[in-house]
């Protein structure tokens, strides 16, 4: 192999769709700028050097994913690092990225070719499975294609606009794991099945109409959307007092829609889709929030 493999994986937003996509909705997610990059040096054995900053939990289901990516790509001798500017567990896809990151770089180590996207979403699986236990791989998929996608678990539809789609991404707080969060969501679902069954299936249907304004360059339309997602969301219970703060917050900024994006529960980021994101982005730094502009679709400038 040459002297050195890096590969990227980015981090990803979910615009609409989230946790419906568990129970066979689609979502339309987008990778965002920031995410994992991943090294490979030759070495005598298949391996990766744990990031210092992990706190012992992250550290060993680390471990544990890795062997499992390592035994999909036939161990190639090789050591692997990271670095990551994604905060981690906040809903921007850290453990789809650096999963898409890890399988890469191993891919490309052992076959010496560009890894194919089957063997990269195939083998970034296996990884996201030990992170998040029964995920419904919108994070990695979104991750290893690069586009913004609709997808249903089974079926992956890249989607493109003729205008600039971009979000003001901001960071809420700390929150429970995505795994928790899925997990507490089934018990009501279970308790409550037509119910739960109605509000998953309004979450799709915004999905999918959000997927045909973005085709049609109609940013009005795919911000009442988010609004909508935003009440169903917080109808099934994954709301909290500080992710409504923002919500309103980004509303009262202008927003042409606000949601959360990823699992949510308490804390997490929240998406704000503005014209022009950059001045808010300006005004909110100063006031002390953690927030970024991202484009998600759309001709970007050169
Ligand atoms: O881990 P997060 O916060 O990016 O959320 C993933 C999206 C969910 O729909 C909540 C879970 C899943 O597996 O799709």
């Amino acid at each position: 192999m040459a002297l050195h493999l890096t590969s990227f994986g980015p981090g990803k937003v979910i615009l609409l769709g989230e946790h419906g996509v568990v129970y066979g909705q689609p979502a339309l997610a987008a990778p965002i700028s920031r995410g994992v990059r991943a090294w490979a040096v030759p070495s005598s054995r298949c391996g990766i050097e744990v990031p210092e900053s992990l706190k012992s939990e992250h550290a060993s289901s680390l471990e544990r994913a890795f062997r499992r990516a390592a035994k999909a790509t036939g161990h190639p001798k090789v050591m692997v690092t990271l670095e990551s500017d994604l905060p981690l567990s906040m809903g921007l896809g850290s453990s789809g990225a650096l999963s898409i990151a890890v399988s890469r770089v191993l891919l490309e180590a052992k076959t010496g070719k560009p890894a194919k996207t089957a063997d990269l979403e195939r083998v970034g699986f296996e990884l996201e499975r030990e992170f998040h236990g029964t995920p419904s791989g919108v994070d990695h998929t979104t991750s290893a294609r690069g586009e913004m996608i609709l997808f249903k678990k089974g079926s992956v539809r890249v989607v493109r606009s003729p205008k600039p789609v971009r979000v003001l991404v901001a960071i809420v707080g700390e929150r429970p794991s995505t795994k928790r969060t899925v997990a507490a969501l089934r018990a009501r679902q279970a308790l409550w099945p037509a119910r739960y069954k109605r509000l998953f299936l309004e979450i799709g249907r915004v999905a999918r109409e959000g997927a045909a304004a973005v085709q049609a360059g109609d940013l009005d339309c795919l911000g009442d959307l988010m609004n909508v997602n935003q009440g169903l969301l917080n109808a099934v219970g994954l709301s909290s007092e500080g992710l409504e703060a923002m919500v309103n917050r980004l509303r009262r900024l202008g927003a042409l829609g606000a949601k959360l994006t990823g699992a949510g529960g308490d804390g997490g980021a929240v998406l704000g889709l503005f014209r022009e994101p950059e001045p808010i982005v300006a005004k909110l730094s100063q006031e002390g929030v953690a927030c970024f502009v991202s484009q998600l679709a759309g001709p970007r400038a050169l």
